[in-house]
């Protein structure tokens, strides 16, 4: 198939890209390039691609682009990023995202798969997991900007027009285009660097994690599975066994990589606490085999941060931190207050 994949110079953008082009798909990106030079270790297959913000996007531009399913990526991603300024939020994450499922579908692509995320569950965890009926108790525009999105795609559903929900639950793992910003690659950064796995909260809340290779690997077995078993439907994105409380992930990174287990000042609780399962891609979805445990993604994370060199200003600097790099790129007046471009970007080859 001849797919889009929009915000492919992200975190997942950067490793999904790849495992599409290696099962055989042709893949256009678009993205407005917040990250492009924000690399690590061997940059990703360079593909065609469109430099472009999505809240610009026609139906014509989809038309052109020719393309019989998008994987839809690009989001100011992450609560603390939607927290900036919330309205930017609605305005890419929901606004934007509506408007490309219907010029997608006006463009006749068939396959729509949407990043959600396991956000949208919010603080409506505790020790049950959560399967895809539960309740949304979203705590952050970012959360809620998901279950906007997810909402009103469902209602463009047709015969012809099929759209799916990856709510993924919280990454980990290496990048081309790597972020310091998610807990295990925080902690595991730290340990290594400093000796120290530092907790930023009390450590109590649940969290589903899964590798960024597993979620590519899901995005790739959902575009192919049968229509009847894909449309119109959500799909919890991990393993029902990998549900952790945060300090048991500190205790794993320091059983793996070495240090000791420490809390930042004024860590508090987080509001953010839920468990999820992931019995529907498990049994429905066979084809999807994730092969990553957190114990395992440690250890990959730590040997190759030690094989690139990462740096303590590698972690914790806008190269690799989303918040970071987007008040850097504010601050040099790179980026205007409605996060466009002030100087022109053109598009890519
Ligand atoms: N990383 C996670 O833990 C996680 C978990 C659940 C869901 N998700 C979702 O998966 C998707 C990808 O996440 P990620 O971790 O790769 O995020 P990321 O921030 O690393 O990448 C997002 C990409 O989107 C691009 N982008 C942002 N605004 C844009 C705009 N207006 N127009 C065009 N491109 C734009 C950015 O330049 C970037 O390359 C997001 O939708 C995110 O919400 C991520």
């Amino acid at each position: 198939m001849r797919v889009l994949v929009t915000g492919h110079e992200g975190y997942l953008g950067s490793v999904v890209v790849p495992h599409l082009i290696e099962a055989g798909h042709e893949v256009v990106g678009l993205d407005v390039g917040y990250y492009a030079d924000c690399l690590i270790g061997p940059p990703p297959p360079r593909v065609s691609s469109v430099r472009m913000d999505l809240r610009d996007l026609g139906c014509a531009d989809l038309r052109d682009l020719g393309v019989q399913a998008v994987v839809h990526l690009a989001a100011l991603c992450n609560d603390p990023l939607g927290n900036l300024d919330a309205d930017l939020t609605y305005a890419v994450n929901y606004r934007a995202t509506v408007n490309l499922a219907r010029a997608a579908k006006a463009a006749g692509v068939t396959r729509f798969l949407f990043s959600s995320s396991c956000s949208l569950y919010g603080s409506g965890g505790g020790d049950a997991p959560l399967d895809e009926t539960a309740p949304f108790e979203p705590v952050t525009p970012y959360g809620e900007s998901k279950i906007l999105s997810e909402q009103a795609i469902s209602s463009l559903a047709d015969d012809d027009f099929s759209p799916v929900y990856l709510r993924n639950a919280t990454a980990y793992g290496f990048s081309p285009r790597l972020r310091g910003d998610l807990v295990v690659n925080d902690l595991v950064g730290h340990a290594l660097l400093t000796g120290e796995v530092r907790l930023l909260s009390d450590g109590k809340a649940w969290r589903p994690l899964v590798h960024v290779r597993d979620i590519a690997a899901a995005f790739l077995a959902l575009l192919a599975a049968p229509r009847e078993r894909v449309h119109n439907r959500a799909f919890n994105i991990g393993q029902t066994a990998e549900n952790y409380l945060i300090r048991d992930v500190a205790e794993l990174v320091r059983e793996v990589v070495g240090g000791t287990v420490t809390c930042a000042d004024g860590g508090g609780s987080d509001l953010r606490n839920y468990r999820v399962r992931c019995d529907r891609i498990a049994t429905e979805i066979p084809e999807f085999r994730p092969e990553w445990t957190v114990r395992s993604g440690i250890g990959e994370l730590a040997e190759a941060y030690d094989r690139y060199g990462l740096t303590l200003e590698d972690l914790t600097g806008p190269r690799h931190l989303r918040l970071g790099r987007i008040r850097e790129l504010l601050a040099g007046g790179r980026l205007d207050a409605s996060l466009r471009w002030t100087t022109l970007t053109g598009t890519q080859g």
